[in-house]
C-alpha cells in the first residue's frame, strides 16, 4: 500500500516502458517518459494534444492510472496501464469519448479528486485544506497510525518501538477492526449506500461487505477480520495454502478431528487443504482486466451465479 501513489514519472510501469503506444478508435495515443516527465500525446489524425501527467495511482499489481493538472482541475487519464496486457487500454469505468480532450482525460470533480487522494495518499488534506503538493505519495504509516510528524519520525528510528503509535490497531473489535479498513476498502455500510452492492460483480472489491456476508463471520470474529489474514504491513501474500491456518481456526481439518470450545465449525467433506482456492474463488470484473478474490466464503459450485 506504500506505493499506492508516485510522481507518474518515477512509476516503476512507465520506466520499464518508457515509450507505450496504442490506437483506440479514431485516437492514437503515446505515453513517453524520459527526463523526470511522462508526456501523453493524443491525435486524432488531424489534431493534437499534450498532457503532463503528474501522478500515478495505483502500484499496478494489476493497474495504473494517472491524473494531471490542468487550470487548477484534475483529470484522470482515460487510459491506464495493465499489468496482465502490459500495455494502456481504457481506464476502468471510463467511456468512449467524445472528443479530442475527453479522448485524453475525464475531469475528476472536486470531491472525487479528494477522495481519491485521501485513498492513496497520507494527509491530502491537512487543515482542512486540500494540498496535494504537500501530501506523501502512498498510504504510509501515518495514514493508519495517526497523524504527527513527530510520530512518522519516531517509527523511522524503531518501527518496532510501539510507544510511537498514537492508536493501538490491535484492540479494536472485530466490526470495528474491518471498518477500519473499510475506511479505503469501502465498509458494508459505504456499499449498500453508494448502491454498488446492488451493481452485479464489481462489488467483490468491496471486501469487507464481502466477508461480512460470510456465514463464518457470524456476529463479528477476531478470527476473521482483515489483519487476521492479511499484514497489513507486507505484501498480500499469494500462496493460498498460507490461508488454511486462518480457516482451520473456526473448522475442523477432518470429520474425527476433536472439536473443543470456539473451534467446532464444520469440516469439509471435500478437502483439507486449500480451502480458499474453492471457497474464496477468483472472480474476472469487466474492465479491470484482472480478478479480485471473493471474500463471502462460500460453497461456489463451478458455474453458479455470483451471489450479490
Ligand atoms: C488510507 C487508505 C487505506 C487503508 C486505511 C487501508 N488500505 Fe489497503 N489499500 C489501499 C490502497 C489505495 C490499495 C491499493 C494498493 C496499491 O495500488 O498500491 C490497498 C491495497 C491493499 C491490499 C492488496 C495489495 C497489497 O499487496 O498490499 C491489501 C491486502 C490491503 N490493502 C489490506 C488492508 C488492510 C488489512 C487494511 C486495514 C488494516 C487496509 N488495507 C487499510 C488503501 C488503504
Ligand atoms: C475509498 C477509497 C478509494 C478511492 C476514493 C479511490 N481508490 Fe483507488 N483503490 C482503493 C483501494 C482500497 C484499492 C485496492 C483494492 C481494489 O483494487 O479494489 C484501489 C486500487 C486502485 C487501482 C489499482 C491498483 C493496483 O493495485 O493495481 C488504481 C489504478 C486506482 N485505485 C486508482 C484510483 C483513482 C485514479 C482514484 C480517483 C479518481 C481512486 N483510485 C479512488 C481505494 C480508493
Ligand atoms: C493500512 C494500515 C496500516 C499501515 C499503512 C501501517 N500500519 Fe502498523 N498496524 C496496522 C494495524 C491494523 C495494526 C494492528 C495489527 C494487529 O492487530 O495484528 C498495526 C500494528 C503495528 C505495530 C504493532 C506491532 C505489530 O506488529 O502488531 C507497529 C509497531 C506498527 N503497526 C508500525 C507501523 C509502521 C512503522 C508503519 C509504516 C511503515 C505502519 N505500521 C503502517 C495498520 C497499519
Ligand atoms: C471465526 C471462525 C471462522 C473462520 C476463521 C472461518 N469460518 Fe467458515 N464458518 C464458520 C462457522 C461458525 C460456519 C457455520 C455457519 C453456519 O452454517 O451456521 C462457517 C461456515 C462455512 C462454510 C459453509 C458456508 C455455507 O454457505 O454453507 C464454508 C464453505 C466455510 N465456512 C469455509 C471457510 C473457509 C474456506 C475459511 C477460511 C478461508 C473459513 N471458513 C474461515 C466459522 C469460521
Ligand atoms: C479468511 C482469510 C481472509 C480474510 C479474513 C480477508 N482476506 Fe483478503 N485475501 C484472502 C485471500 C485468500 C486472498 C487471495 C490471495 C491469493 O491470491 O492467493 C486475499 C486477497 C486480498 C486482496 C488482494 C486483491 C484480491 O482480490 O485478490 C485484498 C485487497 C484483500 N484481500 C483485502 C482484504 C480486506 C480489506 C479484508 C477485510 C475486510 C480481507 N482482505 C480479509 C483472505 C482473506
Ligand atoms: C476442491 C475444492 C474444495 C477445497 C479445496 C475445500 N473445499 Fe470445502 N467444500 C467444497 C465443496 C464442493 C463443498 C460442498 C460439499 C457438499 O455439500 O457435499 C464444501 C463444503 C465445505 C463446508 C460445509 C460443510 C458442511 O457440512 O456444511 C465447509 C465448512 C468447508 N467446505 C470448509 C473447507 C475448509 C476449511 C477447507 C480447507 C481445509 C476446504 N473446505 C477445502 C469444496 C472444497
Amino acid at each position: 500500500m506504500a506505493r499506492a501513489a508516485t510522481r507518474a514519472a518515477d512509476s516503476e510501469q512507465l520506466r520499464s516502458h518508457p515509450d507505450l503506444s496504442v490506437r483506440l478508435g479514431p485516437y492514437q495515443y503515446q505515453l513517453v517518459t524520459k527526463e523526470g516527465k511522462a508526456i501523453f500525446s493524443i491525435s486524432d489524425g488531424t489534431e493534437s494534444t499534450t498532457k503532463n501527467l503528474e501522478w500515478a495511482l495505483g502500484d499496478g499489481s494489476f493497474g495504473q492510472t494517472y491524473v494531471y493538472r490542468e487550470q487548477g482541475k484534475y483529470y484522470e487519464s482515460q487510459l491506464s496501464f495493465y499489468t496482465r496486457l502490459n500495455a494502456l487500454d481504457t481506464t476502468t469505468g471510463h467511456m468512449e469519448p467524445k472528443n479530442l480532450e475527453t479522448a485524453a482525460g475525464g475531469l475528476a470533480p472536486p470531491d472525487s479528486i479528494r477522495q481519491c487522494f485521501a485513498c492513496h495518499f497520507t494527509a491530502s488534506t491537512t487543515n482542512n485544506r486540500f494540498d496535494p503538493d504537500r501530501s506523501i505519495m502512498g498510504v504510509t504509516c501515518e495514514a493508519c497510525h495517526g497523524p504527527g510528524a513527530q510520530h512518522a519520525q519516531l517509527m523511522t528510528v524503531d518501527p518496532r518501538d510501539t510507544g510511537g503509535l498514537i492508536m493501538d490497531l490491535s484492540k479494536l473489535p472485530p466490526a470495528d477492526s474491518v471498518d477500519f479498513c473499510g475506511a479505503c476498502h469501502r465498509t458494508s455500510a459505504d456499499a449498500v449506500l453508494t448502491g454498488i452492492s446492488k451493481m452485479g460483480v464489481i462489488d467483490v472489491r468491496l471486501q469487507p461487505y464481502r466477508l461480512q456476508k460470510s456465514k463464518c463471520w457470524g456476529k463479528g470474529d477476531a478470527r476473521l477480520t482483515c489483519v487476521a489474514c492479511h499484514d497489513p504491513h507486507v505484501q498480500v501474500v499469494r500462496n493460498v495454502a498460507f490461508y488454511d491456518t486462518k480457516c482451520l481456526q473456526c473448522h475442523l481439518r477432518t470429520k474425527d478431528a476433536q472439536a473443543v470450545a470456539a473451534h467446532g465449525a464444520a469440516s469439509c467433506k471435500v478437502s483439507s487443504k486449500d480451502c480458499a482456492s474453492c471457497h474464496m474463488p477468483k472472480i474476472e470484473v469487466p474492465g479491470t482486466h484482472t480478478t479480485f478474490t471473493d471474500h463471502w466464503i462460500r460453497i461456489s459450485p463451478p458455474g453458479a451465479a455470483y451471489p450479490n
